[in-house]
């Protein structure tokens, strides 16, 4: 067993488990984050998606030694306050869902690309999402809730590209 400690979500975790188990069955199984999904396994379908030092990245290519030290960000922390972000927000009112099990993803992918690139493109934006599948198919919903998001994000921040 190794000790990790971590910040998740704003708040310090310290926690002993296996050396070898992933970041994604640390934070599912051990932490009981669920909004963190499992698809493929093998770093083809984004829906482990989670922000590593605000970065997406596989969470079941990720071991747990790996994040000693590191931030962890997942839908769960998105919320601040009972608020929901803007992209919460925005996926809701285009309906960017179906079954919504790329949700958690895409909506952190979505907030690594605006965090960066306040006033992304189209083709910005699908470049983003190209590590991050839907099986609905609701790709065009997204892409207009990210759109979406952009513009309240400017608003709120009075940005002018
Ligand atoms: S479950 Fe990790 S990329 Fe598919
Ligand atoms: S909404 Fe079902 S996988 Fe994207």
């Amino acid at each position: 067993m190794i000790e990790v400690t971590f910040i998740l979500n704003g708040r310090l975790v310290k926690i002993q488990t296996e050396p070898n188990i992933t970041l994604l069955d640390l934070l599912r199984e051990e932490l009981r984050i669920t909004s963190v999904k499992r698809g493929c396994e093998t770093g083809e379908c984004g829906a482990c998606t989670v922000l590593l030092d605000d970065k997406p990245v596989n969470s079941c290519l990720i071991l747990a030694p790996m994040i000693d030290g590191r931030r962890i960000l997942t839908v769960e922390g998105l919320t601040k306050d009972r608020e929901l972000h803007p992209l919460q927000e925005s996926f809701i009112e285009e309906f960017a869902l179906q079954c919504g099990y790329c949700t958690p993803g895409m909506l952190l992918t979505s907030k690594a690309l605006l965090d960066l690139n306040p006033s992304p493109t189209i083709e910005e934006i699908k470049e983003a999402l190209s590590g991050n599948l839907c099986r609905c198919g609701a790709y065009q919903q997204i892409i207009n809730a990210i759109l979406r998001a952009s513009e309240k994000l400017r608003r709120r921040l009075n940005y002018k590209p």
